[in-house]
């Protein structure tokens, strides 16, 4: 497998972004094909049997754009289909929830850690798992926050509605006197100067995307896979609406997104 190939991202819309946009940072010489499957999200509140299905659609799908990795961008596909599709596949394929787990270990000090995400994400168990075979001492909070992904992507980042909305989910953990939350869906952290005013400046929000990033940055060196040269632009596919998606790509990437293309991840 030549380094010079695409990295694979995907997720179920437009959160996705925010793991891209960190792999950009990072890795500015490696070129990205993301997918969003904007016509199926939310994926949060679906069966794992359906998260498999779906995600084996897309890494198929991105096998044929002839990427060396994928990343799981969507953390409910992290948490119920990684495992599946790391079996699957020949080439790596990284997560986003082990990555969010250590970040948030290190960060904490009181060793109260709240935990945000889908339905099936937070019913996985997944994050508190890693947490505890990582720092058994730790106290992991767990709420799930459904009506956030379809607030994002309706672009609804700075309206009233979310903040309502974040005020009802996060009250309840603001009880638990958490010192950490991890912003354990791809969605989050483009509302999180809202979940910030909410549960106040002394709470760290976690970011899985840094770490995501960064674990793919180690894995394509020790397998002698990163890019040796500049590659081509990023390249974006959704399952539905791409001229919505391209727009809000536009206002989340620094990069100039000149495309988006529908495709039918079903045939
Ligand atoms: C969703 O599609 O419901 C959320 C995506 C995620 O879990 O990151």
């Amino acid at each position: 497998m030549s380094g010079n190939t695409p990295i694979g991202v995907f997720d179920s819309g437009v959160g996705g972004l925010t793991v891209a946009r960190e792999i950009m940072r990072q890795m500015p010489k490696e070129q990205i094909i993301y997918f969003g499957d904007t016509a199926r999200v939310p994926y949060g509140s679906k069966s794992k049997e359906t998260i498999i299905t779906f995600s084996r659609q897309i890494a198929k799908f991105l096998l044929t754009r002839n990427v060396k990795a994928i990343v799981v961008a969507c953390n409910t596909a992290s948490a119920l289909a990684l495992e599946t599709i790391k079996e699957e596949l020949t080439i790596p394929v990284i997560g986003v929830v082990k990555p969010g787990a250590i970040t948030a270990a290190k960060a904490t000090k009181s060793g109260r850690i709240g935990i945000i995400g889908t339905e099936s994400t937070i019913n996985s168990g997944v994050y508190t798992q890693y947490l505890d075979k990582m720092c058994p001492h730790v106290q992991v909070f767990a709420k799930a926050c459904p009506l956030f992904v379809p607030l994002v992507e309706e672009g609804l980042l700075y309206d009233s509605v979310t903040v309502e909305i974040a005020e009802r989910y996060l009250n309840e953990l603001q009880g638990y006197d958490v010192d950490t939350l991890v912003l354990g869906c791809t969605h989050y952290p483009l509302i999180r100067h809202t979940i910030q005013k909410v549960v106040g400046p002394d709470v760290t929000l976690v970011n899985p995307a840094f770490e995501t990033a960064k674990t793919l940055k180690r894995v394509l060196r020790e397998k002698e896979i990163e890019c040796s040269e500049q590659m081509p632009n990023h390249k974006f596919f959704v399952s539905d609406g791409a001229e919505k998606f391209k727009s809000f790509a536009n206002t989340i990437l620094s990069c100039d997104v000149e495309e988006t293309k529908d495709i039918n991840i079903e045939q």
